[in-house]
């Protein structure tokens, strides 16, 4: 398959390139063109390294989405309609996954009947400590949200909000890790399950259609915080039974 990653070039992108790069085309979306094929260079460089044959490019957002069957949005919250806007033209029945979680530091939004009533950290004593806090969008998750801006019958799945990308780029590392996946259409959640085991060390698991997304993307600043306030590194999810 032809995956591109608009914002490849980030953090948790760079860790989709070195998991996917040996098994599919992997196109890296960039903003800047020459950003996006140095990238690819270095990310084949690193599999190269490993013992593994790549097939990675690198090319403006646009291009990258225009040339790819699937994309993945690996940009941060605040940039989703600006890069959508960039990347609709391209879009055209493919299929979409948002990793997006909005989050912030020290400041939480709660949304009760839909009125956004933020609580900073200066305004409790007790909320100054360092801590990070998932932001609801108007929308109810960050995958409503880019569903209500993508081209009608986009197929979105949100999936991989829990993986830290340090640990996803590092390919000395096992990952043992479980992946919430949520869409409204089985077709397209299927073929992101399938992505999914193609990464060593992941577990797809359904959770539900697009709106309970909120729940596995919420789950990302709890990790974070219990990293942070424990000492503990690349803290992901995996459920028992
Ligand atoms: N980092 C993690 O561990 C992790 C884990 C799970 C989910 N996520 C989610 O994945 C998404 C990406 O996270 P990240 O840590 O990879 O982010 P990041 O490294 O900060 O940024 C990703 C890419 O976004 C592009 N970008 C930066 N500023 C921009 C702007 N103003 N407008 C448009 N594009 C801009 C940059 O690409 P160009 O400059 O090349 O255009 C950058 O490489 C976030 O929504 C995050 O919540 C992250």
């Amino acid at each position: 398959m032809k995956i591109a990653i608009i914002g490849g070039t980030g953090s948790i992108g760079k860790g989709f390139a070195l998991r996917w790069g040996h098994k599919h085309h992997v196109i890296i979306g960039s903003r800047e063109q020459e950003k996006a094929r140095a990238r690819a260079v270095e990310y084949t460089g690193i599999l190269k390294d490993h013992g593994q044959k790549a097939d990675i490019t690198g090319e403006i957002n646009a291009k990258a989405a225009s040339e790819a069957d699937i994309i993945l949005l690996a940009i941060r919250y605040g940039q989703i309609s600006s890069i959508i806007e960039q990347i609709k033209a391209e879009i055209d029945n493919k299929i979409v996954i948002s990793v997006v979680v909005p989050m912030e530091k020290d400041r939480c939004i709660i949304v009760p009947n839909g009125v956004p009533l933020e609580i900073s950290a200066n305004s409790r004593e007790d909320y100054k400590a360092d801590y990070f806090c998932y932001v609801t969008p108007p929308a109810g998750s960050a995958a409503q949200e880019i569903a209500s801006l993508l081209p009608a019958g986009t197929e979105l799945v949100s999936a991989f909000h829990n993986v830290p990308a340090a640990k996803l780029s590092n390919l000395d590392t096992e990952l043992g890790y479980d992946i919430g996946v949520c869409g409204n259409y089985m077709h397209s959640k299927n073929i992101v399950f399938g992505l999914v085991r193609d990464i060593p060390g992941m577990r797809p698991l359904d959770i539900g259609p697009l709106e309970t997304s909120s729940m596995v993307e919420s789950i990302t600043p709890l990790l974070v915080n219990v990293a942070i306030r424990n000492h503990m590194k690349d803290v992901g999810i995996k459920f028992v039974d």
